[in-house]
């Protein structure tokens, strides 16, 4: 028997961890956010849109409108490296979609790494334009910090190993292109990413034209005026956390939000995770900060219409149900009426019933507030009485 019930529960996590190490998220929590946003996606040094597959999959789902663009020579751009002469051709693509944007219509832009250095230089242009900017580990200069000091720190005894350069200007001169090396890949960027991206981004990487930024100077009156966010990503070993905290002390965000567990490619690594603060962005990016308003966010089953704090509007939908592998889990807002005849016990009820318990024979329910509290606190109920009011 316990043999039997062990076996169910290591079928269960196996279930549940293969459900979950994709990116694609139960349909009924990532359904059509009710604040669709524009995000434009930067990729870094080497790489190309393709590096935001996952992440630009988990937006798009969400009824975001995404681009993710090939910068000059990268991706599947047809123009080679040697064809870029300046920043300004490299950014072309870029420069392409903002002066295509509506009179008012704004974008987020993400930039990852190297992209850092691209996004800002948009910031600056088309401050009017973009509704936010987020730094993914990414380099980050500013108005009172240059390219050519972050550059060094970023650079700052890293081992390049196996990444290749070309010399287009004569070896006597700094080189105008590089391309990662594949062990470079494997135990600096991608040390913690699923081996299928690695092998990926192997076969999809180009060389990389090399340029000094400081060709664009970014003032506080534009640049400045653009909300940053900064994604720490803990366990990079390309840009090290020490070069990470130096450009958010010297060139300070309005938000930093850490991603722990995560290489250099944040959104091979951990895409979820990256994708849930850029879904949160695009709340407050409008809307102020009201980082609880999950009612904006997702489409949930509830429909509640009480508010959930002063600043924040009516909360319709707090309740909600998802299966993960064998299980079905569900989410019950205790601090909304979930007694006889309330909506919410109604929900449920359908919700519960509506179980298919040979597809999900585990059945997990969590509240909000604890069953059995000895806390007094305002939304507490006293001891013992908040445990039998539910009857669960
Ligand atoms: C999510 O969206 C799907 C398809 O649009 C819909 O059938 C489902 O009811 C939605 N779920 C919730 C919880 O709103
Ligand atoms: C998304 O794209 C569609 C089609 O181009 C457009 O109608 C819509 O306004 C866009 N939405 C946002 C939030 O950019
Ligand atoms: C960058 O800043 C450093 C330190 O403030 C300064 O020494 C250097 O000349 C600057 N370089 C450029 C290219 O502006
Ligand atoms: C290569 O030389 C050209 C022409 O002198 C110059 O404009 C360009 O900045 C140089 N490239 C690099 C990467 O130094
Ligand atoms: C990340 O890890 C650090 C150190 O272990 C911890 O203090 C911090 O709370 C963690 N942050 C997040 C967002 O998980
Ligand atoms: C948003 O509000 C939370 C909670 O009040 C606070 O911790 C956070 O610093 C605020 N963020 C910003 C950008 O104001
Ligand atoms: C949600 O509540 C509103 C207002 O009370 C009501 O009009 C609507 O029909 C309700 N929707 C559902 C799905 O219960």
């Amino acid at each position: 028997m316990t043999e039997k019930l062990l076996f169910f529960f290591l079928l269960f996590i196996c279930l549940a961890k293969a459900s979950t190490s994709t990116p694609s998220l139960p349909s009924n929590i990532h359904n059509k956010t009710q604040s669709p946003k524009h995000f434009v996606l930067i990729h870094g040094a080497c790489h190309g849109a393709w590096s935001w597959y996952k992440v630009a999959t988990l937006l798009r789902n969400s009824g975001h409108n995404v681009t993710a663009l090939d910068l000059g020579a990268s991706g599947i751009s047809p123009i080679q490296v040697q064809q870029l002469p300046s920043l300004s051709e490299f950014v072309e693509p870029l420069t392409k979609v903002m002066v295509s944007l509506l009179p008012n219509e704004k974008v987020i832009l993400v930039g990852h790494s190297l992209g850092g250095a691209v996004i800002s230089i948009f910031m600056e242009r088309f401050p009017h334009k973009v509704a936010a900017a987020v730094f993914v580990t990414a380099i980050m200069y500013g108005p009172t910090l240059n390219f050519s000091t972050v550059h060094a720190e970023v650079t700052k005894g890293r081992d390049f190993m196996d990444t290749q350069y070309r010399y287009d200007n004569g070896t006597n001169n700094p080189a105008t292109s590089q391309v990662f090396g594949p062990k470079f890949m494997a135990t600096t960027l991608y040390q913690l990413s699923p081996p299928q991206d690695l092998n990926l981004a192997l076969s999809l990487v180009r060389l990389f034209p090399l340029y000094n930024y400081d060709v664009i100077k970014l003032t506080k009156e534009k640049y400045g005026s653009v909300r940053r966010v900064f994604i720490v990503a803990d366990q990079d070993h390309g840009i090290v956390l020490d070069a990470q905290n130096y450009m958010i002390k010297n060139n300070p965000p309005n938000e930093v939000k850490v991603i722990n567990g995560s290489d250099h490619m944040v959104m091979f690594s951990k895409p979820v995770e990256l994708f849930c603060h850029l879904q949160r962005l695009a709340i407050t990016a409008m809307h102020g900060n009201r980082s609880g308003c999950y009612s904006l966010k997702f489409n949930m089953l509830g429909n509640s219409s009480k508010p959930i704090g002063t600043s924040a509007p009516a909360t319709r939908n707090l309740y909600y149900s998802f299966d993960v592998g064998l299980v079905n889990f569900g989410y019950i807002p205790t601090e909304t009426n979930f007694v006889e005849g309330s909506k919410q016990l109604e929900v449920l009820k359908r919700d519960l019933e509506a179980v298919d318990r040979k597809k999900t024979p585990f059945v997990v329910l969590q509240r909000h507030r604890p069953m059995y509290t000895r806390s007094n606190e305002r939304g507490d109920a006293p001891e013992g009485e908040n445990a039998g009011a539910f009857g669960v």
